[in-house]
């Protein structure tokens, strides 16, 4: 059945659409359906443009000497001063190269980058040319960049030979190199910046210094179709295999620059901060597209907040009269380990608005980023949103009047988030169920890469008719939203997300493993961590396991899978069916006294084994 928007939605979202600049201004506003087997969602379909073009060239005519980023070096005391024009200069010298290396419109770019100038430069460039990027978080390890090149079948890479971070180097070629001994497609090329590889599996490196010198002229922008990809960008989901979420150029990049202005509300001489890493959606709606669309001038960061000591961000801050800052109540909470004495030393009299996201932000962080931060008088805005949303949609934003610390609180106009009972599937008007969402909306994933039945299967399929989010929700008496956490076997570890079955393919597939199960712990500052329960075999050694296992899921997923406990135990708890009872996994790894009812388990007597094996983790 289509779907169609309601009356009273019709104007707001043309509205989004008259945000861009088009080459060909669209007559039709949105069709499709959420039905399975039908499903489809175009909006703004018969408009041609190009992200870039809104990101900068509309700007140069009136704001060319505008600050685009204030670039803020791991090292204090690094610092880049990037005006529009000087964006455009360097987004037309990278298009050149890219286009020098063969890259057409729809082929795919991966980008294995730091977060830096380098690799907003190679997002713009590539939606100049109309090549489709597919940027990868520098935490995931060689096999995982393997994975996801393989899926996307990338023309090119582009990675640089090494980056700095909280004082470390990373050398990210390397890792380039190793992946590509995994690969079963090999890309064409592999483009670096600094010095590059010789042995990279047979295929050719070039240096971007060396390239840049050789390309001259100008890069016109590629004419994209609205409902042409923009972008990809690999998530985890309920399985082992990550989604490779694809978001176009119209929608997208509408949505998230409405977004940005709706809910941070950056005035024309503001200074805006995301601390977000451009390898996760936050990077890209509100690092790059959102404020860049927007005109914002932007400070990017590439550091960590305790480098070189706990008051670099609130430095930064005032170095730069931030106005609107945006960041992860994980960044928040290993801030708050540090204790106060940091936020003596600076001021923060800029700023206006503090927003959060990643993870629901509990209470206590809230009141300190409140009261601490923000010294009582700067509104807190949680923001709920996921990779696939595109942007924002549950916020305290400046329609909703309210904030109450720790709720998400009101959907954006528009947006129709509605917690239905798990078991009617009916509409709750208060309690716990879970989020789905009724309407369109222009952010929304258009399917996964190369994979619309899982698409279909993920998001349409549990709630007929509706998004289904994958997160639970509790609607309180005022009706105001609550994020309870993932419903699914997805963690989120630091405000990564992370599947279970991720994990346990990797311990499986290591040879002292027989069986295992992951579940997620509550962490003070992580908000969760994962705890792998393993059969061993037999002549392992238990005494060092930990470190073995952490070892091999660093290089099997990458640093930011590191378990927080590995637990050797006889057998897993398992239904008479042979299903494993992750709930009670959960309750011990939390250390809750009351495990529910065990007697649906085929042996309840393991619960005991498994009990004392986790106490002895904790002696
Ligand atoms: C999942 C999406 C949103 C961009 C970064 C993460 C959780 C995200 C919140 C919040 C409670 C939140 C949800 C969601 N989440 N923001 N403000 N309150 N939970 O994007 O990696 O796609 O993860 O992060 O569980 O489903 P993502």
């Amino acid at each position: 059945m289509q779907k169609t928007l309601l009356p009273q939605d019709q104007d707001l979202w043309d509205q989004v659409g008259h945000r861009l600049t088009w080459f060909k201004p669209y007559s039709d506003l949105f069709s499709g359906s959420f039905e399975k087997g039908e499903l489809s969602f175009k909006w703004y379909e018969d408009g041609v443009l190009n992200a870039c073009y809104n990101c900068l060239d509309r700007h140069l005519p009136h704001k060319k000497n505008k600050v685009a980023y204030y670039f803020e070096g791991d090292e204090p005391g690094s610092k880049q001063r990037i005006t529009y024009q000087d964006l455009y200069d360097l987004v037309i010298k990278t298009a050149l190269v890219l286009k020098k290396l063969g890259v057409q419109k729809g082929d795919r770019v991966l980008i294995y980058w730091p977060l830096g100038l380098e690799a907003i430069c190679a997002m713009l460039a590539c939606a100049r040319i109309g090549a489709i990027h597919n940027v990868v978080f520098g935490g995931f390890s060689s096999l995982s960049l393997a994975s996801r090149l393989d899926d996307c079948q990338a023309k090119l890479v582009m990675s640089s030979h090494k980056a700095h971070r909280g004082g470390k180097e990373i050398k990210f070629l390397n890792v380039t190199q190793e992946a590509l001994k995994h690969t079963t497609h090999k890309p064409q090329a592999i483009l670096t910046v600094g010095s590059t590889l010789e042995n990279l599996e047979g295929v050719p490196c070039y240096n971007f210094e060396d390239l840049e010198k050789e390309v001259t002229g100008d890069c016109i922008c590629e004419p994209m179709n609205a409902e042409d990809p923009l972008f990809l960008l690999y998530t985890s989901g309920s399985t082992g295999k990550p989604k490779g979420i694809v978001h176009t150029t119209g929608g997208y990049l509408a949505y998230a620059s409405h977004t940005h202005e709706v809910v941070f509300e950056v005035g024309e001489n503001d200074v805006y901060w995301c601390t977000a890493d451009v390898g996760w959606i936050t990077g890209h709606s509100y690092v790059v597209y959102g404020p860049l669309v927007n005109g914002c001038t932007s400070v990017v960061y590439e550091g960590t907040p305790l480098y070189p000591t706990p008051e670099r961000y609130w430095q930064i801050i005032d170095d730069y009269s931030v106005n609107v800052f945006y960041t992860a109540p994980t960044a928040l909470r290993t801030l708050k380990a540090q204790g106060d004495e940091y936020l003596a030393f600076t001021k923060r009299d800029s700023l206006k608005c503090l927003g959060s996201v990643e993870e629901p932000i509990d209470p206590n962080t809230w009141h300190r980023y409140y009261e601490k931060v923000g010294k009582c008088h700067v509104v807190v805005r949680d923001t709920w949103w996921q990779t696939e949303t595109g942007g924002i949609m549950i916020s305290p934003h400046k329609f909703a009047l309210k904030q109450k610390p720790g709720a998400a609180m009101t959907p954006l106009p528009g947006i129709y988030a509605y917690v239905l009972d798990p078991q009617t599937k009916e509409r709750i008007t208060q309690g716990d169920g879970h989020l789905v969402i009724a309407q369109p909306w222009p952010g929304q994933a258009r399917t996964l890469y190369g994979d619309h039945e899982r698409f279909e299967n993920t998001y349409y399929s549990t709630y007929p008719g509706y998004y289904f989010t994958g997160d639970g929700a509790h609607l309180d008496e005022e009706g105001h939203i609550w994020i309870t956490g993932r419903v699914d076997d997805v963690l989120n570890v630091s405000g990564h997300r992370l599947s279970t079955a991720e994990l346990e393919n990797a311990l499986d597939s290591h040879e002292l493993v027989l069986e295992c199960a992951v579940v997620a712990m509550n962490h003070d500052i992580k908000g969760q961590s994962p705890v792998a329960y393993v059969i061993l075999k037999k002549d392992a050694d238990t005494s060092s396991i930990q470190d073995v296992l952490n070892k091999w899921i660093r290089v099997q997923v990458g640093p930011l899978a590191i378990c927080e406990k590995i637990i050797p135990v006889p057998e897993l708890p398992k239904t008479r069916s042979g299903k494993v009872m992750r709930r009670i996994l959960r309750k011990i790894a939390n250390q809750e006294p009351d495990l529910g009812d065990l007697s649906t388990l085929s042996v309840p007597e393991v619960v005991i084994a498994i009990q004392a094996a986790f106490d002895k983790t904790k002696e």
